[in-house]
């Protein structure tokens, strides 16, 4: 057997807080995202609370979903919100062009994400049409939103079922404007940006100190730089006119474009070049953050990352243009390598947003009608609990090295915090999918009796939970005892993750 990976955890020394938000959602209109994921219609057979299926909002409130984006993605920069509201069978239909071409109803609209998000108990993230609206039409959303029931557009509001003002706390303005947001150049983004901050007022009067409004700019194409200069050095010159409250980043882990990966029956070499490539988030996320730090070094502006996560070939037989994918023991390897990139730039780092939430990319739930079955992905999440809003915990250790074909990877991966109630844990994942480890974890400053927690491993690193075996990837019982010096060997098996609470 090999010798056990020394780990030492500064159990006295705290960091910074790993923000909830880096456990936040991402859900577009795009494929059965929302039509057939979250909405089925207050008429429908499957089981709903005014049209929001029952079986997902349990689940994803049993991930204390911090916040949800919405409606995109692409999908944003050609969406009207005028069309989502008012009785559905007023509501205009249109085509989802960046979608396949799909049908768009428009049943599930403004007030329906807002009853969703309200049902699960997480925070509105909205994107508004920077690519293709007005400022103006931006503005009316807003006030549509979030005015007074005394004003004409609280008013119209209230007509709808909704005499409170909603709660908006993320916007985002524009998607992807390097992209399909507009091909903006970074300085045209910038002075189309500024009034977009400048008069999306949010009116709700509970908004206020803490829980104002945050406007997210469009930031960075996975390494280009060129937007995170161009909007952070507007942000440094902003006046008292507009101003931001979060950079955006997108970086998806693809193995290469057009995605060409199954999601399923993949070998060890697809696996390894994968994880190497969600690897490089580390980079990405500390060369934007030197490129923050010249212009906010008090870090006031976070970086977001609101799309991330593995995109892989389409599911065959399914539309191409729906983005639909199996999820895989791989895929919670990589979502806890990610997050625990996230946690150790929680400074900079404070809202991440995976693609996406149903049925879409990186899922963490996937439905067929009445059918729903939670992802490994989804496991990760949940055995991740108890980092949200945790005090990160400095870790230090010799990671090893797995190896494949010509690719070298870091053998175990691990991350500690204190979570809200003061109680130490650490995540640990193994990333060989052949070899067990064994990590001898020392704890500087405290004398541990046990650790406890769960273990998420699978048969093989292509393991999927499927509607008819749902619990083929699920998480078991751990428990480690320490030994008399108060330190504690985790046996990791083979592509493993395991969450445990440091007991002392
Ligand atoms: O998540 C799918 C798409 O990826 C989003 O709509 C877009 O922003 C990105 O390119």
């Amino acid at each position: 057997a090999d010798a056990p990976i020394p780990l030492t955890v500064e159990a006295t020394k705290g960091g910074s807080k790993i923000d909830r938000n880096i456990f936040g959602q991402f859900a577009e209109h795009l494929g059965t995202g929302i039509y057939g994921g979250v909405w089925v219609g207050k008429d429908s057979s499957i089981p709903n609370v005014r049209g929001i299926r029952k079986d997902i909002v349990a689940a994803l409130r049993a991930i204390r979903v911090p916040d949800v984006r919405w409606p995109g993605g692409c999908f944003a920069d050609e969406y009207h919100w005028r069309q989502g509201i008012g009785p559905a069978a007023n509501r205009a239909s249109s085509v989802n062009t960046n979608w396949g071409g799909a049908g768009e109803p428009n049943t599930f609209g403004t007030d329906e994400f807002m009853d969703f998000v309200d049902q699960i108990g997480a925070e509105a993230y909205v994107s508004v049409n920077v690519g293709s609206g007005t400022v103006q039409e931006a503005a009316d959303w807003l006030a549509y939103m979030t005015a007074d029931a005394s004003t004409s557009a609280g008013k119209e509001r209230a007509a709808n079922g909704h005499p409170a003002p909603y709660k908006v706390k993320y916007l985002g303005l524009g998607n992807e404007s390097w992209g399909c947001g507009g091909s903006m150049t970074p300085e045209h983004y910038v002075d189309v940006m500024k009034p977009f901050a400048r008069f999306t007022h949010n009116f709700n009067p509970k908004q206020t100190g803490a829980d104002a409004m945050q406007r997210i700019a469009v930031g960075p194409n996975g390494d280009d730089t060129s937007y995170t200069e161009a909007v952070m050095k507007a942000y440094k010159g902003h006046d008292w006119a507009w101003s931001l409250e979060g950079l955006s980043l997108h970086s998806y882990t693809t193995g290469g474009w057009p995605p060409s990966y199954p999601s399923t029956g993949f070998d060890e070499a697809a696996y390894a070049k994968l994880v190497k490539e969600t690897l490089g988030m580390e980079g990405l996320i500390a060369r934007h953050s030197a490129i923050m730090d010249k212009y906010d070094p008090e870090k006031k502006v976070p970086l977001v990352v609101d799309e991330w996560g593995v995109w892989l070939a389409p599911t065959p037989g399914t539309n191409p243009g729906f983005l639909q994918q199996q999820n895989s023991m791989r895929d919670a390897i990589i979502a806890a390598l990610n997050i625990n990139i996230f946690a150790r730039h929680a400074d900079r780092v404070r809202m991440t947003n995976i693609a996406q939430m149903i049925n879409v990319l990186q899922a963490m739930i996937l439905t067929d009608k009445e059918k729903m079955v939670l992802t490994p992905t989804y496991h990760v999440f949940k055995m991740y609990l108890p980092f949200q809003d945790a005090t990160f915990v400095p870790v230090t250790f010799d990671a090893g090295t797995y190896a494949e074909g010509g690719i070298q990877l870091p053998r175990v991966d691990a991350i500690a915090a204190r979570d809200t109630s003061g109680r130490l844990w650490m995540a640990i994942t193994n990333l060989d999918p052949k070899r067990p480890a064994s990590v001898r974890a020392s704890f500087a400053g405290i004398r541990v009796h046990r650790a406890q927690g769960e273990v998420l491993t699978a048969a093989r690193i292509d393991s999927v939970n499927s509607f008819d075996k749902p619990d083929t990837v699920s998480p078991k019982p751990y428990s480690a005892s320490a030994s008399s010096g108060g330190g504690v060997t985790l046996d990791l098996p083979a592509k493993s993750i395991v969450v445990v609470q440091i007991e002392s």
